[in-house]
């Protein structure tokens, strides 16, 4: 009695998990991962809308160093290269504390954007926006918004 009362509970779990999964992906505003990590949808070339601010958010502020589709200058790594190896808890590090190289010259320069809320409120659609470009998800230019 005892043991089938577990294995209905493991079925039980089991559903919810699947239910809490395709709700998670069902979500066209800002999409997560089962265990909480900011997620994109890419869908005939459309983006969800979390996304899609991350597009314009990266490139009101970080394109300047980062480049155009973030694929980097000759200031700033391409973060669609970053990103394919950075986690997002490495990335949130480094946004929110900044980082100075330590090279030759060590003139290069990530500035801190811990006390930018323009920056802070958007940072997981910036995530998303990145790692759809890291992914291959996403080509360059501005992307389309799911449902306009
Ligand atoms: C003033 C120029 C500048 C701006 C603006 C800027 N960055 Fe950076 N960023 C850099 C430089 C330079 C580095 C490399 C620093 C180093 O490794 O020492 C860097 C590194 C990074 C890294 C680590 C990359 C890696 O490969 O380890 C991330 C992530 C990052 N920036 C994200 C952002 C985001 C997101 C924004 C916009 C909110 C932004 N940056 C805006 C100059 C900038």
């Amino acid at each position: 009695m005892k043991r089938r009362f577990g294995i209905l509970t493991g079925i039980l779990a089991a559903g919810i998990g699947a239910l809490a999964c395709a709700t998670a992906f069902a979500e066209d505003d800002a999409p997560v991962t089962p265990d909480g990590t900011p997620a994109y949808i890419v869908k005939d070339g459309q983006v969800d809308k979390g996304t899609y601010n991350g597009y314009r958010r990266f490139h009101a502020t970080c394109h300047v160093c980062h480049g155009f589709d973030a694929s980097g200058s000759s200031f700033a790594p391409s973060l669609a290269d970053s990103l394919k190896r950075l986690s997002y808890d490495d990335f949130k590090e480094v946004v929110v504390n900044g980082r100075q190289n330590q090279g030759a010259t060590g003139d290069k320069v990530m500035p801190s954007f811990g006390l930018d809320p323009n920056i802070m409120n958007n940072l997981d659609d910036i995530y998303r926006y990145l790692k759809a470009r890291a992914d291959g998800a996403l080509p360059g230019g501005r992307p389309q918004r799911i449902g306009g």
